[in-house]
């Protein structure tokens, strides 16, 4: 069982902040991390607040090999009280557990692990941007340390956590963007790896992607990999459909990631009485929607870029238009609210925020 201590030794100077107008996604690290090791003999121990530094890893260490690792993404905002306050980090441990359980990880302590990430951002408060849009993203991760080139789970892990003052996730924000149907790769299959926050799943991402940058897509669209028929996600987020009244979003299959924004989608729908159904839901039915009128919006949903809407869908020689490329009502409507509780400018009726 872990030490419940976490030993703190705090940076001499504090680094210059960037502009809050000015933020990219994910190029900026705060003054301070947070490290806690594993291993077999000790279980995870030794949990720490340092200075943010680069690591001293050995080169055999397992996880630049064969890639055992899992992370996840949240996000601190400050409410117009001036208060740091995070969105439902329950979801957040609890998933990053079931990906070490399929990455063969040793859990973590969920609640420890939230009470780490609070101590962080205590330290940290003044990295949290306030220019509209920008948030404190949390990245915490798991790497396997052990020095051994054997294909086994690795018996030393580290814990650790950084933070990024972000902007916008997409340069378009909450702006339509141009998504292209994959045809060729597939992100992963039922029995994979996909309903895990593992690198794995990015990296078999990156060609897909590059290829359609090349003709000017923002991200591809994922079909299921054995039928090429379903969709999966959309980039890396997960995907819904506003047809003829009623959305639809690919049920979780074990091949789809179960996202806190989408999980947070489905019960404002519900919320507000707007029939939502989690199933398949192939191509060849949006594009029927598209063609009798009733394909009304679309949109992608996750913790950096919380609502995207889909303005362009391309598909085979097609190019299917949603709502005339623009922001649907109900993506505006989701994207409003969402980041009204994140932000503490709206009621949390669910009691989402931490
Ligand atoms: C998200 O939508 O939050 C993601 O999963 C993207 C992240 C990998 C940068």
């Amino acid at each position: 069982m872990e030490e419940r201590t976490i030993h703190m030794e705090l940076c001499s100077s504090r680094k210059q902040k960037p502009e809050s107008s000015q933020l990219e996604f994910g190029k900026v690290f705060t003054d301070h991390m947070f490290i806690m090791d594993y291993s077999d003999e000790l279980g995870w121990h030794d949990p720490r607040i340092v200075p943010y530094q680069p690591l001293s890893i050995d080169p055999s260490a397992m996880v630049f090999h064969y890639g055992q690792s899992v992370f996840e993404g949240l996000k601190a905002y400050i409410t117009p009280e001036g208060d740091a306050q995070l969105f439902r980090p329950e979801k957040n441990f609890h998933r990053l557990n079931r990906s070490n359980q399929r990455l063969c990880i040793p859990p973590i302590d969920e609640e420890f692990g939230i009470k780490a990430i609070q101590q962080l951002i205590a330290l940290e408060k003044d990295w949290i941007p306030t220019a509209e849009g920008t948030s404190l993203y949390i990245r915490p991760f798991i790497i396997s340390t052990e020095p051994y080139l054997g294909v086994a789970p690795s018996r030393h892990y580290k814990f650790i956590v950084i933070l990024s003052p972000v902007g916008a996730y997409y340069k378009e924000g909450i702006n339509p963007i141009k998504i292209a149907v994959e045809n060729q790769y597939v992100r992963t299959v039922v029995g994979g790896t996909g309903e895990a926050k593992t690198g794995g799943n990015y990296a078999s991402s990156l060609k897909a992607q590059e290829d359609v940058a090349k003709k000017g897509f923002a991200q591809v669209l994922w079909l299921d990999g054995v039928e090429r028929k379903y969709i999966e996600e959309v980039g890396s987020m997960n995907v819904f459909f506003k047809i003829n009244g009623e959305v639809v979003t690919p049920a979780l299959n074990g091949s789809i990631l179960e996202g806190v924004t989408r999980n947070s989608v489905n019960q404002l729908l519900k919320h507000w009485n707007i029939p939502v159904e989690e199933r398949a839901i192939s191509m060849e039915e949006v594009y029927e929607a598209y063609k009798n009128g009733t394909l009304e919006e679309a949109f992608g949903a996750g913790t950096a870029a919380v609502i995207s809407p889909i303005g362009q869908l391309a598909w085979n020689d097609e190019d299917l238009v949603i709502n005339n490329g623009e922001t649907g009502d109900l993506s505006k409507r989701l994207y409003d609210t969402l980041t009204g509780i994140q932000y503490g400018r709206r009621d949390d009726p669910f009691g989402w925020v931490v």
